[in-house]
């Protein structure tokens, strides 16, 4: 066989093996509409699979998560202090809330499998997120849904007494996840 052929032929087998396993730029379920269907995808499966073992990154993913988190949380309390508590920045309230949605956008991420509470942890995330995905995938999607409203709404009012109730939705969003989700750091 001339070293072109060999060549060729380890061409095709490389790209045989890579499309015969199907998922293979899938990863974690980015779109979130992907994993309320209803229908479990192959990652779903793969990701209960999968939390079985720790992520060879898990560490480094947790402590990311936990900085996404609190930057969710520094918006998040902007607002508050500009919509609650009248802080003189009502200009700066539409970037708080695109942050926020912008964020929010990336949160399926932060969420890949083997990256959930081990026996000896005792804050963190709960690893029935992997087994309840699409309940997970859900609340975020609401998530989200919730800092649009918040959005349309800053965008149609001038004065942040009418933003109250879509704010206040923003907080049961974080607090429904949490409630279910989060184990809170002693
Ligand atoms: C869909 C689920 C979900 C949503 C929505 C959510 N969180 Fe979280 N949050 C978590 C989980 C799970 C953890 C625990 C992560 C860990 O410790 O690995 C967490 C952790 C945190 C932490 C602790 C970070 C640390 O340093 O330990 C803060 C603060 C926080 N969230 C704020 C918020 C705020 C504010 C919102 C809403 C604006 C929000 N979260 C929305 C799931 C969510």
């Amino acid at each position: 066989m001339t070293l072109i052929t060999r060549f060729f032929l380890t061409v095709l087998l490389a790209l045989l093996v890579v499309f015969s396993t199907g998922d293979w730029v899938k990863g974690y379920p980015r779109d979130v509409s992907e994993a309320q269907d209803g229908k479990p995808t192959a990652t779903y499966g793969d990701a209960i699979a999968l939390d079985a073992q720790p992520s060879p990154d898990r560490d480094l993913v947790i402590a990311y998560r936990r900085r996404y988190m609190s930057a969710l949380s520094g918006h998040y309390r902007s607002l508050e202090e500009i919509l609650e508590n009248e802080a003189p920045f009502s200009e700066h309230t539409l970037t708080h809330i695109e942050a926020l949605v912008s964020l929010a956008e990336l949160m399926p991420d932060v969420f890949p499998p083997g990256t959930g509470m081990m026996s000896d942890d005792d804050w963190g995330a709960k690893p029935s997120i992997w087994e309840e995905l699409d309940n997970f995938s859900q609340l975020i999607a609401n998530f989200q849904a919730n800092l649009e409203g918040l959005k349309l709404a800053a965008m149609e009012s001038q004065t942040s007494v009418n933003l109250t109730d879509s704010f206040a939705e923003v907080r049961e969003g974080c607090l429904d996840c949490h409630r279910l989700y989060r184990v809170r750091q002693p």
